[in-house]
């Protein structure tokens, strides 16, 4: 497999400053859990922090994910803790409970405690410039991981082609429906978007809505609900409990009658799973709705095995961690950073200077891995990624 490929050539050139990264086992962690204060811990350079004799990295990383509370920030988390600390750097990683403010503060503890590169996911897109504009004067870089960041003070953008991401559901739900050779019958669907407050949710419904809609437009596919704007359907934090609900309230105002529901769109696994929770319990119809969903979430797999959810659209975070600390060094080395640079990340990437600003005529420099769609039909793909095991009833874990 190719990806797999890629990673391992990483692994090999990069052997010298990240012998324990590249999916090895867990070094200690020092993240903090949600809950208790936002002070953070650290580990240094010591053999405890899992560094080598290789490792030539020198400085502190501060890593600000948003929240314990979906499964693929502690993925994050880790894979950059693991690997920055392998390569040699002091790090501190922040967990922030879906709390803008809390966000603040631990990147202000973090510019407190000296950091010399911040990596920060955010919570809610437009909120940070405080700390951003802090981590300018101090002359600190700010890679936006994952998801973009509004404020000219972050330098890199390292993430998914999230558009893309959208794509690939719309075109999921196309083909399974065989839209295309569908002559007068006509399908329902309903939609189900992320988080407004998070930069990246528009890009993966507006990717998901431009294959749809001509199929909308056409009458072929039909909204029973009615609702197709984002942010009618959009989900507050990409709650589950939310998606449930909303998922309810259509389903008995729309499909209590027996009208057959086809497939949902749902942006990501954690309302693909609220989504899925209601079809189990409020719908009234016998045929399989395609759900589609994005991460690769532990449940959702399941779901997937279980045939209650068709599709999840994979990003493999440990690559994203490995981008991530490639351009890193880069940028603490000095280097140079442009388009040659997605060569030397050490994954499948592009290099995007357009698409994303950080403010209005202000393009970020912006470096895309690539997402890919897993179904039932090949989740030996992610076993093959060495980031998740199959066990004897066929179901995945993630390897912590
Ligand atoms: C997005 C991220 C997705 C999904 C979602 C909810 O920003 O790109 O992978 O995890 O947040 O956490």
């Amino acid at each position: 497999m190719k990806r797999k490929l890629i990673s391992a050539l990483l692994c090999g050139a990069m052997a010298a400053t990240m012998l324990a990264g590249c999916g090895s086992s867990s070094s200690d962690s020092s993240s903090t859990a949600d809950s208790g204060s936002a002070t953070t811990s650290e580990s240094g350079t010591t053999a405890d922090s899992g560094s080598t004799g290789g490792a030539t990295g020198t400085g502190k990383i501060g890593i600000s994910m948003p929240t314990q509370s979906l499964e693929r920030w502690n993925r994050d988390g880790s894979y950059l803790d693991e690997q920055f600390q392998a390569a040699g750097y002091e790090t501190i990683v922040t967990y922030s409970d879906n709390d803008s403010s809390r966000q603040v503060n631990d990147i202000q503890n973090m510019l407190a405690e000296d950091v010399d590169l911040l990596i920060v996911a955010a919570i809610d897109g437009e909120a940070l410039n405080t700390a951003m504009n802090e981590a300018a004067d101090a002359g600190v870089s700010v890679i936006a991981y994952d998801r973009l960041i509004l404020n000219d003070a972050v330098s890199y953008y390292v993430s998914f082609d999230n558009y893309s991401v959208g794509t690939l559901q719309g075109q999921y739900i196309v083909d399974a429906l065989d839209l295309e050779n569908a002559g007068d019958k006509t399908y329902n669907i309903e939609l189900t978007a992320g988080d407004p407050a998070d930069n990246n949710a528009p890009y993966f419904f507006n990717g998901a809505m431009d294959v749809l809609q001509p199929y909308i437009d056409a009458g072929t596919l039909v909204v029973p609900s009615g609702q197709t704007d984002f942010d009618t359907v959009a989900t507050a934090q990409w709650s589950t409990d939310t998606a449930l609900e909303r998922a309810q309230n259509i389903l008995g105002s729309y499909y209590a009658d027996g009208t057959q529901l086809d497939a949902w769109l749902c942006s990501n696994d954690s309302t693909a799973l609220g989504v899925s929770q209601a079809l189990t319990s409020d719908y009234a119809g016998s045929n399989t709705v395609i759900v589609t969903g994005q991460d690769g979430d532990e449940a959702n797999l399941k779901n997937i095995v279980d045939g209650i959810q068709s599709m999840t659209v994979y990003k493999n975070v440990s690559d994203e961690a490995v981008a991530t600390l490639a351009l890193s060094e880069a940028i603490l080395n000095g280097e140079t950073i442009d388009a040659s640079m997605a060569d030397n990340l050490g994954v499948e990437c592009s290099y995007d200077d357009t698409s994303y600003e950080t403010s209005d005529g202000n393009p970020c420099p912006s470096f895309l891995l690539v997402p890919t769609v897993i179904t039932a039909d090949n989740l030996q793909d992610l076993v093959d990624t060495g980031l998740y095991t199959m066990g004897d009833d066929g179901y995945l874990s993630a390897v912590q």
